[in-house]
């Protein structure tokens, strides 16, 4: 099973972004872990992060064909970008949104998600572990079909 992992901006400076909210990791730590747990579910990944909107769509219309899943944490995006919910239902994918820290319970404008809507599931508030959760979520969703 092929899935497409996204980063969305500002995740670049996990380590040294916020750290009372986002924790000490580094994304490269992160991403370590995201491939260890995908090698041992049996799930290849293409990971990638961007600080621009475009290019996610970019991203995600590129590995349509080859992904099977897409698991996404959109970053601010999830609070406000149409464009990017539309990419994830166009490419009509089963997608799971992880978010690092608990939005539901961080400012008014952040427990929206306009992304929601169109993601199988979403997981919050559990640091890497958001991502973790995300990948066997995944993988159960795909193997359902
Ligand atoms: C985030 C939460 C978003 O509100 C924020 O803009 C981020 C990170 C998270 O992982 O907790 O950039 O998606």
């Amino acid at each position: 099973m092929n899935i497409l992992v996204l980063h969305g901006p500002n995740l670049n400076l996990l380590g040294e972004r916020e750290p009372a909210v986002y924790g000490a990791m580094t994304l490269a730590q992160l991403d370590r872990l995201i491939l260890a747990e995908a090698s041992r579910l049996g799930l290849r990944v293409r990971i990638f992060q961007s600080n621009h909107e475009g290019e996610l769509i970019d991203l995600l219309h590129k590995h349509r064909r080859w992904a099977e899943g897409v698991l996404i944490n959109p970053g601010a995006y999830t609070h406000y970008s149409y464009a990017l919910r539309d990419a994830l239902a166009a490419v009509a994918l089963p997608a799971v949104e992880v978010h690092l820290s608990d939005i539901r319970k961080r400012e008014k404008w952040r427990r929206v998600s306009v992304v929601a809507p169109v993601c199988v599931a979403t997981i919050l508030g559990k640091g890497a572990g958001s991502y973790l959760e995300g990948l066997k979520r995944l993988k159960r969703e795909i193997g359902k079909a």
